[in-house]
């Protein structure tokens, strides 16, 4: 069985839910508590042992690569200055020369294109898939797991998260099949289904291990649900052929792509630190006793 070595990230998106920020800010790049949405993806990736690390951008997404670069004059002051903690903190989120690789989806035409796009630098080998929307808290990073049950299985995984039965339509779905190992047999799956129409609540958090073969069926995919050319069509059929594995994830997922989401994932992540901790809970506990809506007439222009 071939290991996981590579990653990919579809970092494309428009982030039109963050406007006007995401003008000049990638949404990938907006930062939860002190560093960015993309960094949580990336050190989750590398605690499961992925050692290539590809982005699929887009126009103004420059910045991320930028990010990801060793900033020679930042560090040379930092040491000048015997400002060690932050010189190791840069150290920790940084990839290793060589480790990245950027290549650009051209036209938004869907998750199943923007995978599409990471072919040639996936070749032929399985590959791990981040959504860097959806970003994670639990003590074992979700891929982690997911790459334990591939170890057992082989094939392909897929993470998925129970949702209120309201909610399935906004999600790629599966059908739950035998328990297997860690994990269970996916019976089907489908992309947003309509209301009531759903084979379970469980839905695909953004977390996928996927084998090369996923990439001739995105070339002659049709476009799908909303009119993109979606990743979950190609599994589908893919399934014919290879195994799918659920992997049930206990951990909390916050959806970065949507603004209650992001507060959200703030929060939760500045309560997990214990330094901030303290003063966090005093400052959120005093904002909710004095706090109220504005009123319509006040919002800022
Ligand atoms: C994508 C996937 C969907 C998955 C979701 C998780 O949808 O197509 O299957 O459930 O991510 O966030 P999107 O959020 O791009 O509409």
């Amino acid at each position: 069985m071939k290991k996981v070595r590579k990653a990919v990230f579809p970092v494309a998106g428009l982030g039109t839910r963050f406007l006007p920020a995401t003008k000049t800010i990638p949404k990938e790049m907006l930062t939860v508590v002190d560093r960015p949405v993309i960094q949580y993806v990336m050190d989750e990736a590398r605690d499961a042992g992925i050692e290539h690390f590809i982005f699929v951008t887009g126009r103004n997404k420059t910045v991320i690569e930028d990010y990801f670069d060793v900033q020679f004059e930042l560090y040379n002051t930092l040491a000048e200055r015997g400002k060690n903690d932050q010189l190791d903190l840069l150290r920790e989120t940084q990839p290793k020369p060589g480790q990245t690789s950027f290549t650009r989806q051209q036209v938004p035409l869907g998750l199943g294109h923007a995978v599409w796009c990471a072919r040639e630098l996936v070749g032929d080998e399985p590959f791990a898939l981040l959504l860097p929307d959806m970003i994670m808290q639990s003590e074992n990073g979700c891929l982690k797991d997911m790459v334990e049950l591939y170890q057992h299985t082989g094939s392909n995984i897929v993470a998925v998260q129970e949702c209120d039965p309201e909610e399935t339509h906004k999600y790629g779905v599966v059908g739950r099949g035998d328990e297997a190992h860690s994990g269970f047999e996916i019976t089907g799956m489908v992309e947003k289904p309509p209301h009531g129409t759903a084979p379970s609540n469980l839905y695909i958090n953004g977390r996928y291990i996927l084998q090369p073969e996923i990439f001739p069926l995105l070339e002659a995919q049709e476009r799908g649900a909303g009119g993109e050319i979606q990743l979950t069509d190609a599994m589908l059929k893919l399934m014919t052929d290879q195994a799918f594995y659920g992997f049930h994830y206990r951990g909390r997922t916050f959806d970065c792509g949507s603004r209650e989401g992001f507060v959200e994932a703030n929060v939760a992540f500045a309560l997990w630190r214990p330094d901030i901790y303290p003063n966090i809970v005093k400052v959120i506990e005093d904002l909710l006793e004095s706090t109220k809506p504005m009123e319509r007439r006040s919002k800022p222009r």
